[in-house]
């Protein structure tokens, strides 16, 4: 077999990367002062040129996040705190330029093809050069780049890409992390081939138990001449058989998408130029159909759905910015797990993986740009977005922007707006726009032209809104920011934790059974997103440092649940929720009153403290129940009835820690050297009860695999998520910490080693497939 006529070559190994610095030239390998745009192919004495000797600079692989390894400081400055105070941005021009350098191949028998470099996501301001010249550059660092260097390759030699990357300017105001943070890929072609942006759009139209399939297509021909070039398009069903082909792709009693049967088809696009095949791409696609009406919500296929939603930001506990496509799939099933229909990539396009893992495990996507701006930039990076991501069964609208508070009450924002809808409109008649607006009952600017009225916050504006627009369908684009450190109980204003009950929120929020029972209640009202699934590094809130990160995860950074998940997961599942916070370890306050929380969806609940009746109360819909119980050692159980049937709950006093115990994700992993898997590690006393307010320090090492990143959760915590030169280890925060481990391109046994100060050391295997 011959090459694939479409090379699509993972470009993430083997970089070499530096920190430069952005206020001296020299420190920057003389960018700046070697006069490099002079001539093409000049790179002067600085780090681009090729022969330059990069042996002493650090082996990475991509996805790469140098923020995440960068220490804390502690600095007035508003920007530096809300990145979560990793010392990166202009006012640490020592760390926000990053190097990288990669050699590479491209094979004699590919010359007369072309070869196009892409970035799914550099963090920010590129520049690139191939062979010494100078290629171009990108400053968005959250829209994807690509470059065709074909003219400046050695065909069957080695080339050298390098890469400078420029964090001093933050774009958002939240943790951003810095570097080449998503996949790179080496794209080769031939001449004549379908567009390798938006080349393929595919969408389908739903007629009783048939589906018309539209495969749209686009062909780059670089060839002097112009060939002939013809397009065909079949459909297969996931399995590879073909379902539909020829002229009409009609598809008899198609599987419909839906977040509870995430059903995909391909679309396998051909094209043909002198009767040989010379491009081919599969795209996979959903069929599904959705609708939006002002009075009564979303539909999918023809069904009311309620978005239960979530507004996320990108990184995660130990690995930044920088996410394994594993751990994608991670967070989407802890969302799902609670019950969670609909994401919002708050604020910027997301990687590409996530929308893949949003596919195939089933859950809707609300699509955000980064900034409300028609001008040629971000114009382009809209388009750029559009094309990338209409394929995606699970995008099923699109924002074009979050509280741009200085325009979106002008006529600019207005006019803006509308430059953008029409883009969307033009790139993607199948979908809508929305914007994420925080004022409540304004109409003026952006809101007058947006398609679907966007609320952050401000519910008060809410029915007074609806009342004078009610043709205008609505959505709560961003909703809760409640605040909540996992399993800290009472006010904590030292080491700045919240307690972790549904009950503190900063002026412009409310509890998250304050905005669902107005959402539930409302059938007008589309649902909302929670701001935000999980807490994120940066915005640390209601507190400033020690925090460092922010408090409005329903889970934390490691995706362990705090309590109000379980009030999500009480009334936007229908599993049988029964839990009771908190925890049962209260030594040195016997005698004194503990607020208790119960969530469920039983219909009442009784509360017993070591088998005395606490009373019973009934579960009001889409709330909670407390009680006020006076502590003694022993067990705080809760019984509920669901419709006749029993539940219960128990939290109980513990003993000391006994025993370490690791919980791995998976039980086996690619042996690929890019796959990976999530170790939860807890621990028990004698009983095997988890200690839930565990704090001890544990030491990780890892066998046939190697640990990328290590977190716990705790929003004030400064210890380093990467011990890359080894001696990895970190506390326990209220019983949990979490270990990130990714393969090797080997196969056998993957061990991680858990070794804790008076504890036996554990060891959790899982295998490596190759
Ligand atoms: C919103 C904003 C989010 C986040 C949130 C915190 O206004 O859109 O990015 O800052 O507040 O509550």
């Amino acid at each position: 077999m011959g090459q694939p006529v479409h090379q699509r070559l993972n470009f993430d190994s083997d970089w070499k990367f530096h920190l430069g610095n952005a206020a001296d030239p020299h420190r920057d390998f003389n960018y700046g002062i070697g006069n490099i745009f002079a001539k093409t192919g000049d790179a002067a004495n600085t780090c681009i040129r090729a022969d330059f000797d990069d042996r002493s600079w650090e082996a990475v692989q991509l996805p790469h996040d140098w923020v995440v390894g960068l220490p804390f400081q502690q600095v007035a400055n508003n920007d530096v705190d809300a990145h979560g105070y990793h010392a990166v941005g202009a006012l640490f021009p020592e760390n926000s330029i990053g190097w990288y350098r990669k050699s590479f191949a491209v094979a004699r028998a590919d010359s007369g093809k072309r070869v196009v470099l892409q970035f799914d996501g550099v963090f920010r301001d590129s520049k690139v050069w191939v062979n010494n010249c100078y290629i171009g550059a990108h400053f968005s660092g959250y829209s994807g780049s690509s470059y065709d260097i074909t003219d400046f390759l050695h065909w069957g030699g080695r080339n050298t890409v390098v890469v400078r990357v420029d964090a001093s300017q933050y774009e958002g105001w939240f943790y951003e992390g810095a570097g080449i943070y998503r996949h790179a890929w080496m794209n080769i072609v031939n001449n004549t081939h379908l567009a390798l942006l938006g080349g393929v759009f595919v969408h389908s139209e739903v007629k009783g138990d048939q589906a018309a399939v539209s495969v749209e297509t686009k062909v780059d021909n670089y060839h002097p001449g112009a060939p002939d070039a013809s397009v065909e398009s079949y459909i297969t069903d996931r399995e590879g058989k073909r379902v539909a082909s020829g002229a009409s792709l009609v598809i008899q009693q198609p599987k419909l998408w839906s977040p509870e049967s995430p059903y995909l088809y391909r679309a396998v696009v051909v094209v043909r130029s002198g009767g040989q095949v010379v491009d081919s791409q599969t795209v996979r696609f959903g069929i599904r159909t959705i609708t939006i009406d002002k009075d009564r919500g979303l539909f999918l296929n023809g069904k009311p759905v309620k978005v239960q939603g979530v507004c996320c930001h990108q990184d995660h506990a130990g690995v930044g910015s920088a996410l394994p496509d594993y751990l994608q799939y991670y967070r989407i099933g802890l969302l799902k797990e609670m019950g969670v229909n609909a994401y919002r990539t708050s604020h910027n396009p997301p990687t590409p993986e996530l929308l893949d893992a949003c596919d195939s495990l089933g859950m809707l996507v609300l699509d955000e740009t980064r900034l409300l701006n028609s001008g040629a930039e971000y114009g382009a990076d809209l388009e750029w977005q559009i094309l990338r991501d209409r394929n995606h069964a699970s995008v099923f609208m699109w924002s074009i922007g979050n509280e741009e508070w200085v325009i979106q009450q002008s006529i600019t924002g207005k006019q803006i707006a509308q430059h953008q809808i029409q883009r969307q409109q033009q790139l993607d008649p199948t979908r809508t726009s929305t914007y994420a607006a925080n004022v409540g009952n304004v109409f003026r600017g952006v809101n007058e032209v947006i398609p679907v009225r966007g609320f952050n916050y401000n519910l008060k504006g809410l029915d007074p809104y609806r009342k004078e627009h009610p043709d205008q369908p609505i959505i709560g684009t961003e909703v809760a920011s409640t605040v909540s450190t996992r399993g800290i109980y009472e006010t904590d204003t030292v080491n700045a934790y919240v307690p972790d009950y549904d009950s503190v929120y900063p002026p412009w929020a409310s509890t998250a059974e304050q905005w669902w029972t107005i959402a539930a209640s409302r059938e007008w009202m589309m649902g909302g997103f929670a701001w935000t699934g999980f807490d994120y590094r940066g915005e640390p809130t209601p507190y400033r440092w020690p925090d460092i990160n922010s408090h409005f995860g329903i889970m934390d950074m490691c995706g362990f649940p705090k309590t109000v998940y379980y009030y999500y997961q009480s009334w936007w599942t229908d599993k049988d929720v029964l839990h009771i916070a908190p925890h049962w370890n209260w030594k040195g306050k016997e005698g004194k009153q503990i607020p208790v929380w119960v969530n469920t969806n039983g219909d009442n609940v009784e509360l017993f403290l070591n088998g005395r009746s606490l009373g019973r109360k009934d579960m009001p819909r889409n709330g909670h129940l407390e009680w006020m119980v006076a502590y003694a050692p022993g067990k705080l159980e809760a019984v509920a009835y669901k419709k006749g049937k029993k539940l219960t709950a128990a939290v109980e006093t513990t003993g000391e820690p006994a025993r370490v115990v690791i919980s791995p994700s998976r039980t086996s992993v690619n042996g690929d050297g890019k796959d990976a898997a999530v170790f939860n590690i807890s621990v028990v006393d004698k009983q095997g009860r988890e200690v839930p307010d565990a704090n001890g320090l544990l030491h990780f090492s890892a066998s046939g695999g190697r640990i990328i990143g290590v977190g716990n959760g705790d929003p004030s915590s400064h210890e380093p998520d990467k011990f890359e030169g080894g001696g990895w280890q970190r506390h326990l925060f209220n019983g949990r910490c979490q270990v990130i481990v990714q393969s090797l391109p080997t196969s056998g046994d993957l061990v991680l080693s858990v070794a804790a100060e008076g504890l036996p050391a554990v060891r959790s295997v899982i295998s490596t497939t190759p």
